[in-house]
């Protein structure tokens, strides 16, 4: 009688755990198929590693100007070609205490003609990316207004700060003349031209060929003398 009811228990016992097996293979089998590395078990891939390309609609925009200075346009008696380097200078040169941002400035651009710019042009050669050559920063990503972060604190982004000079510990309102009276011994004139591959930022030197159009004819006589 004993035996009978332990028989009993033992059979349900086992056919219980058979069930549960037989239940746990189905499942595995119908999520995985018969296989061990149940490959379906990674979750599915809704996204892609890399986002989907979407195929461009305008027409690739052309760099190419920069890394290579633009090609001269034809002369027209309304435009400017000069070089970079003397366009600064020229306003460089033109700098008197008295001056002020709306002066105008007088150069010889490199056909002889005689020709008349303001500061906003110079200011925007400070501005300009890729001036010194591709992939050169524009002067004011580093030398900006805010002078505890400015290399030198030289702030190039205003007139202000380029008339101030470089080495402004604490803000002082006046430093080291970067302008000069001789252009081309002039802290500016030097830190353009001249690759310092020490200095982060001046790996790339400005070439005095760098030909940019600015300014515009002037009629007469230039009332200042140019470099
Ligand atoms: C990546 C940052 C960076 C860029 C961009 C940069 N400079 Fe500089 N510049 C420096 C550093 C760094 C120094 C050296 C600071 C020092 O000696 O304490 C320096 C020094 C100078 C100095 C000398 C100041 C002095 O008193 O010694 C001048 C002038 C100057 N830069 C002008 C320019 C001009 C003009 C441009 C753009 C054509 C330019 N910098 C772009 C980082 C930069």
């Amino acid at each position: 009688m004993n035996d009978d009811v332990r028989k009993i228990i033992y059979g349900t016992i086992t056919v219980f755990l058979l069930g549960v097996m037989a239940w746990i293979s189905i499942i595995y089998v119908s999520a995985c198929g018969v296989t061990l590395t149940c490959n379906r078990g990674a979750p599915r891939v809704d996204r892609t590693p890399i986002p989907t390309l979407i195929p461009a609609t305008l027409p690739a925009q052309d760099v190419s100007w920069q890394s290579e200075p633009p090609a001269a346009p034809p002369a027209s008696s309304d435009t400017c070609r000069v070089s970079a380097v003397n366009f600064i200078g020229a306003w460089a040169t033109s700098q008197t205490p008295k001056s002020t941002e709306a002066d105008p400035f007088y150069f010889v651009d490199k056909d002889g003609k005689n020709c008349e710019a303001n500061f906003s042009e110079a200011l925007a050669l400070f501005n300009q990316p890729n001036l010194r050559g591709a992939d050169s920063l524009a002067c004011t990503s580093c030398h900006s207004g805010d002078l505890t972060v400015a290399p030198a604190q030289l702030d190039l982004s205003a007139f202000a700060g380029i008339i101030a000079g470089s080495r402004r510990e604490a803000n002082k309102p006046k430093g080291v003349n970067i302008l000069g009276g001789d252009w081309k011994a002039s802290l500016l004139y030097d830190f353009l031209v001249n690759a310092k591959p020490n200095i982060p930022g001046h790996e790339q030197a400005l070439s005095p060929e760098t030909m940019i159009s600015a300014g515009k004819p002037f009629a007469g006589p230039l009332p200042t003398a140019t470099p």
